[in-house]
C-alpha cells in the first residue's frame, strides 16, 4: 500500500534519445546535495507537526454540526482542499443524501470570483447548516476578502451570526484576517507562518475540510510522513523525490520546456491542477539566487486519460518532442461496472470486461505508443485512491519541487511573479496606498 514509481521510459534504450548513464552521473552529486540540505535543514512544511492535526480535531465537535462546508480561498489555499475531496470522496459526493454520507459533510471549494460560480454555490447551501472556511495565509487576498464579505453578509441578512459559521485559517499573527479573528471573535486555525501557500496542504489549510467530509488525515500524515523520510534517502534510485528532479532536470536542460500529468482517472483531475500549480509557481523564475536572469521554469500541463486521447495525444506523440509525460494511474478503482454483452460481433471485444480494464489497457497503448514515437514518460502508480497514498504524493512531489529549484539555483518557495498583478488590481479596485494608471497602448489592434 505504496505508491510505486516506474522512471524506466525516461531512460536509454527504453526510449531513444533518452537519458543516460552519464546524465545521471554528471548531476547525481548536485541532487544528493539537495537531498542533505532538505534533511539537515527540512522545510517547515516538511515537519507534519501534530499540533496541526490536533488543532483541526479540537474542532471537530462543532464542525459535526455542519452539513456543509464552504471553503473561501484560492491558489495555494483552496487547491489542495479541493485535491483532497476529489481524489478521496466519490465524485457524487456533495449530491448525495447526509445519510448516504455516513453524516459527513459536503464540501464545496469557491476558489474564484466568476459571479456565476458563486452563486451556483451560494444557491446550492442551506446557510444555517453551512460553515465557510475562509482560508488565506497573507490574509488579505483580494477574492477571498470579496467572497468572505459575500459569505458574512448572507448570514447576517438570514439574521444568523457570522461568528457561529465562520471559522478563519490565517497566519497566527500577521494579515488583516488574523486582525478580525482578534477583534470579533472568530473561530480560527493557524497556517504555520513557515509554510507557504502551495506547500500547505497537510497543514490545517488542507486538514479542516477533509476532515469534515470523513477523510483520515492521520492517514493522510502518515503516509506523507513516509515519504518525506523516503525522501532523505542518499541513493537516487531509492528516492522517488530525487528521481523526478533530477530526471526532469535533465530534461529541461535537453529543452523539454513541458511537463504534461495525464491523470487516467477523473477523481486525480485536481490533484493534477495542485502539481500544476505547485510546479509552475515554484520553478518559473525570472532570477536565479545570485539574482541573475535566467527566465527557467518547465510549463506543467494537465491532461486526463483517456478523455485528452482523443485530444491532445497527436500533439504529444507527433509533435515537438518538448515534453515530458507523467501518467497517473490508478490499478483498483472503488467502483466497477462490467460492460454488457451486446450481441453484436463488432464490438463483442468489450463484452464482459471490467471498464476499468479498458481505462488502465488505454493508459499503457498511451504508454506505449510514446516510448516507440521516442517521447520521455513515467508512471506513478496508485494501488488504490487512499489517503495513504494521496498523503505521499503530496510529499513526493513537494520535495521534488524543493530539489528541483536547488538544482536550478531558484527560489522555489516565492511567487514575485504574482504580486504585480495583484498591485494593478488593488489599484483599479480603488484600495487605499496602490496607485496604478493602466497605459494607453500607442498601437491598438481590437476588432468587434
Ligand atoms: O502558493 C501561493 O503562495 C499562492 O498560490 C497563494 O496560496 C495564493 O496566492 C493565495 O494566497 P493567500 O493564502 O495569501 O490568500
Amino acid at each position: 500500500m505504496a505508491l510505486k514509481f516506474d522512471f524506466s521510459n525516461l531512460f536509454e534504450p527504453n526510449v531513444s534519445d533518452g537519458l543516460t548513464e552519464k546524465d545521471i552521473n554528471d548531476v547525481e552529486e548536485k541532487v544528493l546535495e539537495a537531498v542533505e540540505n532538505f534533511s539537515e535543514n527540512t522545510p517547515d512544511f516538511a515537519k507534519l507537526e501534530r499540533r496541526w492535526i490536533d488543532s483541526v480535531k479540537e474542532l471537530e465537535d462543532w464542525i459535526v454540526n455542519f452539513d456543509t462546508v464552504v471553503v473561501l480561498g484560492i491558489g495555494g489555499s483552496g487547491l489542495g482542499n479541493l485535491a483532497l475531496h476529489y481524489s478521496l470522496r466519490p465524485l457524487n459526493w456533495n449530491e448525495m443524501t447526509k445519510e448516504e454520507r455516513n453524516g459527513y459533510a459536503r464540501v464545496f471549494v469557491v476558489d474564484n470570483v466568476d459571479p456565476d460560480f458563486v452563486s451556483s454555490i451560494l444557491e446550492r447551501i442551506d446557510l444555517k447548516m453551512t460553515l465557510f472556511n475562509v482560508i488565506s495565509k497573507s490574509g488579505s487576498t483580494a477574492e477571498v476578502m470579496a467572497n468572505y464579505s459575500i459569505a458574512r453578509g448572507i448570514l447576517e441578512a438570514y439574521g444568523l451570526d457570522p461568528r457561529e459559521h465562520i471559522l478563519v485559517t490565517t497566519d497566527p499573527e500577521k494579515g488583516f484576517l488574523r486582525k478580525i479573528v482578534k477583534e470579533e471573535g472568530f473561530r480560527s486555525l493557524e497556517i504555520p507562518p513557515g509554510v507557504g501557500g502551495r506547500f500547505s496542504v497537510l497543514t490545517p489549510v488542507g486538514l479542516l475540510s477533509a476532515m469534515a467530509e470523513g477523510i483520515d488525515i492521520e492517514e493522510l500524515h502518515e503516509g506523507a510522513g513516509d515519504a518525506f523520510e523516503k525522501s532523505m534517502e542518499k541513493d537516487v534510485f531509492k528516492n522517488p523525490s530525487a528521481m523526478i528532479a533530477l530526471t526532469h532536470y535533465l530534461y529541461l536542460k535537453k529543452g523539454k520546456n513541458i511537463s504534461v500529468m495525464m491523470a487516467y482517472s477523473n477523481r486525480l483531475t485536481y490533484l493534477v491542477d495542485w502539481y500544476r500549480q505547485l510546479w509552475a509557481e515554484s520553478l518559473g523564475k525570472r532570477c536565479n539566487l545570485k539574482g541573475e536572469e535566467i527566465f527557467t521554469g518547465q510549463t506543467p500541463v494537465k491532461a486526463i486519460g483517456a478523455t485528452d486521447q482523443h485530444s491532445q495525444i497527436q500533439l504529444y506523440n507527433e509533435g515537438p518532442n518538448d515534453k515530458v509525460i507523467t501518467f497517473l494511474r490508478v490499478e483498483k478503482f472503488d467502483r466497477e461496472i462490467t460492460i454488457p454483452e451486446t450481441g453484436r460481433e463488432e464490438i463483442s471485444y468489450l463484452s464482459r470486461k471490467r471498464l476499468s480494464d479498458l481505462l488502465l489497457a488505454e493508459q499503457t497503448g498511451t504508454e506505449e505508443s510514446l516510448r516507440e514515437n521516442g517521447r520521455p514518460n513515467m508512471k506513478v502508480v496508485f494501488d488504490k485512491l487512499t489517503p495513504y497514498n494521496v498523503g505521499q504524493f503530496f510529499a513526493y512531489y513537494e520535495a521534488a519541487t524543493a530539489f528541483m529549484g536547488y538544482l536550478l539555483n531558484i527560489n522555489p518557495f516565492d511567487q514575485p511573479g504574482v504580486e504585480l498583478g495583484k498591485k494593478i488590481t488593488f489599484a483599479l479596485m480603488g484600495r487605499e496606498g496602490y496607485e496604478y494608471k493602466v497605459k494607453e497602448k500607442s498601437k491598438k489592434v481590437i476588432i468587434e
